[in-house]
């Protein structure tokens, strides 16, 4: 039976105070939870205030990028093995708004999930579709190239310590959710994808769903058979708001 993972994406907001406010709030709002798991993938520098903060509470924390490099000269970049230094135990890879503002491709994506897990952090892996391409159809075969990429590269068993994300684009920071329905559609069609490859990754595969999940929608969604939790945007500021969504995810 896979467990749910509800996973905040603070993108680029923070700062020392209010983290300190938000982050009390939300390991108060989410003691005694049960069969589900919390993180927050926080900006860079704030790692290291985060890792002091939820060391001893039950909430985990990642980061939302990482370089596919080990080290080198590649300037403003951050290497798997210094999120690991701070103790993450997620990082985002693919995030839809790294392919569209910092034009990483799904093989730039793959190297960054392998860089990851080899420094023992597990990737969380964003696909996803624009609104052009689920107009014209193509949803499916969007989702499988990314997807693919890292199965190529790295194989179906690189999926086993792994989260993937489902995140429609047009559904990012608009207010407009995919209804459970088309969540699970695409959902159920990434699992099947995996399991043509092995059906024991496939069933143990924690598939959450992004894009403009809120307090008030969460629930319906992860009763979804194929939905495993959410990588939520916005939300994830608002210390009520994640907070709910956390519940949300309890068995
Ligand atoms: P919103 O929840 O703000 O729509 O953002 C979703 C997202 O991009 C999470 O990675």
């Amino acid at each position: 039976m896979r467990s749910k993972l509800v996973a905040g994406n603070w993108k680029m907001h923070g700062g020392i105070a209010q983290n300190r406010v938000l982050l009390d709030m939300i390991v108060t709002g989410t003691a005694g939870l049960r069969g589900a798991d919390c993180v927050v993938c926080v900006p860079y520098p704030y790692l290291s205030q985060v890792q002091s903060l939820l060391q001893p509470t039950h909430i985990f924390w990642g980061a939302q990028n990482v370089s596919q490099h080990d080290k080198g000269a590649y300037t403003g970049e951050v290497s798997a093995a210094m999120l690991a230094d701070f103790a993450c135990r997620y990082v985002i890879v693919g995030h839809s708004e790294r392919r569209a503002l910092y034009g990483e491709d799904s093989r730039t994506v793959a190297l960054k999930f392998r860089a990851a897990q080899g420094a023992g952090l597990t990737p969380i892996l964003c696909v996803g579709e624009t609104l052009e391409q689920r107009e014209a159809t193509v949803t499916e075969q969007v989702i499988a190239e990314q997807l693919d990429a890292a199965i190529e590269l790295l194989g179906v068993n690189a999926l086993v310590k792994s989260v993937l994300a489902y995140e429609p684009v047009w559904a990012i920071g608009t207010g407009k959710t995919a209804t459970p329905q088309q969540a699970q559609d695409v959902h159920a069609f990434i699992r099947n994808r995996v399991a043509a490859h092995d059906i024991g990754v496939a069933t143990e595969l924690q598939i959450l769903y992004g894009g403009s999940v809120k307090a008030n929608n969460a629930a319906e969604l992860f009763a979804m058979p194929d939905i495993d939790g959410g990588l939520i945007g916005g939300a994830s500021l608002v210390a009520d708001e994640f907070i709910t969504i956390c519940r949300a995810a309890q068995s």
